[in-house]
């Protein structure tokens, strides 16, 4: 298995020879036309979406974007981390990591994103934090450059605004886990250019993925279906109709779900499934599908958050689900 410092090792003296390669396929491959493109946040969502972009082989550069050190670290940890399980397994080739990893260019100055044509928003779902952003990108960024954000429950118009350029703004829907899963929600404002929409919904197959369009409506349309789905099975523990494997296993194998709904609200991580409905529940409080499930809440206050805190409706260790908790 290649080790970590061996492939960082590797990028490090083959970043200028795979670069130039790079940049002579991004000219030809492309049909989103996007050269160079600008990743911010690098988290859950950010790590893999730079990850694929760098991966697809279209772009001369992938900025990755952290405010913090510790942070802009952490991301490209995690995605040294995948493409090491991706080689391992066969399922990319050594050259290939090499080149991903040659393709990305890590800051934590906001200004190196000044000159790129597509910047993707991953950061975390605060609307403050991302009035703040896209004040500052609006003035920042060339005027062609375009804008996504990735937020799975806020709402894009908003965002747009806040850009001073809501014809070249959309959102680019990923789900988690992004190297694996293969679908892209691609959402469009009143005010999105007919012309950016099909750049940005190009892009997403030009970067391997299958590209589904949408409105901008609460949770586009996986989680708006998702999402409830998860809080009927939490009422459905509130009420001690079944427990918690049982709920998980119906969904698995009388559904044909990969996860229960349970499991995959630990996954997602419980506080974010409680930011989305929260937010939901006040924007829209005659919706009667979103609500606010109370083993939901008591567990997030408990700090019990699913996979990343070790504790939610299952006991984890790292990633490996262990039993449910009693
Ligand atoms: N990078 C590289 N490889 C990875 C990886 C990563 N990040 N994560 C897993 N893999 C690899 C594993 O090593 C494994 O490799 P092998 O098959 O060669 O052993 C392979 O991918 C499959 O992984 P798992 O063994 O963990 O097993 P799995 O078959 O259960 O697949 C899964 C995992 C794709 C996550 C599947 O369980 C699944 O589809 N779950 C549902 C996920 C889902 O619904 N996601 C959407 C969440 S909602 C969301 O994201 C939106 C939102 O806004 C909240």
């Amino acid at each position: 298995m290649m080790s970590l410092s061996h492939l960082s090792r590797n990028v490090t003296s083959s970043l200028q020879k795979v670069a130039a390669v790079s940049q002579r396929r991004a000219v030809s491959t492309s049909a989103s036309g996007f050269d160079s493109i600008g990743v911010i946040g690098l988290g859950l969502m950010g790590h893999g979406i730079c990850q694929v972009a760098a991966t697809s082989g279209i772009h001369s550069s992938v900025i990755a974007f952290e405010k913090e050190q510790k942070f802009l670290d952490s991301g490209k940890n995690r995605i040294l981390k995948s493409i090491e399980k991706l080689v391992a397994k066969e399922k990319m080739t050594a050259e290939k990591a090499e080149q991903t990893l040659a393709s990305i260019q890590w800051t934590t100055d906001i200004g190196a994103l000044n000159n790129v044509d597509f910047i993707v928003e991953a950061v975390i779902e605060n609307m403050d934090l991302k009035r703040d952003l896209y004040t500052d990108l609006g003035t920042l960024c060339k005027p062609e450059t375009i804008f996504a954000s990735n937020t799975s429950s806020l709402s894009i118009a908003e965002m747009a605004a806040f850009s001073g350029r809501e014809d070249k703004f959309v959102g680019v829907h990923f789900f988690n886990p992004v190297q694996l899963m293969k679908l892209v929600e691609v959402i469009r404002t009143d005010k999105t250019d007919a012309a950016v929409f099909k750049r940005a919904h190009s892009w997403v197959e030009d970067i391997g993925k299958v590209a589904v369009s949408c409105g901008d409506t609460p949770g586009f349309i996986v989680n708006r279906l998702l999402v409830p789905s998860l809080m009927q099975a939490m009422a459905m523990v509130d009420r001690n109709d079944a427990t918690v494997k049982d709920i998980d296993i119906s969904m698995q194998l009388g559904a044909g779900h990969p996860m229960g709904p349970l499991h995959l609200a630990d996954y997602i991580g419980l506080d974010t499934c409680l930011f989305i409905v929260e937010g939901w529940a006040q924007k829209y409080p005659t919706e009667p599908s979103f609500f606010i499930p109370k083993c939901l809440k008591e567990k997030v206050t408990a700090g019990d958050l699913g996979r990343k805190s070790g504790k939610g409706f299952y006991n984890w260790e790292g990633d490996k689900r262990g039993d449910p908790v009693a």
